[in-house]
């Protein structure tokens, strides 16, 4: 069984998606945060994002991976690091969708998420899950939410780890990152047609993943 979540940043897509996956007994995987691993290691090894013969020699070394310890914590691997920390950086947040335009990038990650998929039940969260990564996915959801109401769930997230942010900032970063996303030419952020729709601005992550879980046995 697979359950594709898609959206812009700060949807709840992760909260949800690791709540229904727990609750189901199916794999969770974060393709965004293959996404964000990609970043961190061209940004630490002076990789621009620019297609060319330096990307693809980047790309031919890098391996990534995502575990699940025996807490349930997901963790991410990047040539054998463990980056999951890392990759949630503001900076990486703010680089991250320049790389995940770039085709090859896409094509690593797509490869490297479809292999996961193929061994497990999944719940896998992203931006183009529904459309091209599991395109016959048994139930597809596109969770958006107003960009005010996403960047004041960051910002109270950033916050509860100690990072004080203003809300004008990081509206601001979500709104350009959702604007770089839905406007590349390869998979961008879309609704698939067989999608459904879920506005969360008033809903709590409760009321959130019990809509989608009702959908699921349906
Ligand atoms: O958690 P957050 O909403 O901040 O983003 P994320 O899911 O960690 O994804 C980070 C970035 O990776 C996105 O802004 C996209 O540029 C890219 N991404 C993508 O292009 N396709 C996906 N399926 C997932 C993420
Ligand atoms: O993965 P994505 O970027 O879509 O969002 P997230 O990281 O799952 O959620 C961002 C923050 O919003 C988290 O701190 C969630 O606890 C919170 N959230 C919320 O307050 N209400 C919801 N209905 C969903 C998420």
């Amino acid at each position: 069984m697979q359950i594709a979540i898609d959206g812009p940043a700060g949807a709840g897509k992760s909260t949800i998606a690791k709540k229904i996956a727990r609750d189901l007994g199916f794999v969770y995987i974060d393709s965004g945060a293959l996404y964000r691993a990609v970043a961190l290691l061209a940004l630490q090894e002076d990789q621009p994002p620019e297609e060319g013969p330096g990307l693809a020699a980047f790309l031919d070394q890098l391996t990534l991976d995502l575990t699940t310890d025996q807490a349930g914590q997901q963790q991410v691997w990047a040539n054998g690091e463990d980056v999951t920390e890392a990759i949630r950086d503001n900076a990486v947040s703010q680089r991250v969708s320049a790389y995940s335009a770039l085709p090859p990038v896409r094509q690593l990650v797509t490869d490297r998420i479809q292999d996961l998929a193929a061994q497990a039940d999944v719940v896998m969260d992203g931006r183009d899950i529904g459309t091209v990564v599991l395109p016959a996915a048994d139930l597809k959801i596109f969770l958006t939410a107003s960009v005010e109401e996403r960047a004041r769930r960051r910002v109270d997230q950033l916050a509860s780890q100690g990072d004080q942010v203003s809300f004008e900032t990081i509206a601001q970063e979500i709104a350009d990152r959702d604007e770089k996303d839905r406007q590349r030419a390869v998979a961008p952020l879309v609704q698939a047609a067989d999608a459904v729709y879920l506005d969360s601005s008033h809903m709590g992550i409760e009321e959130v993943s019990e809509y989608i879980l009702g959908l699921i046995r349906k």
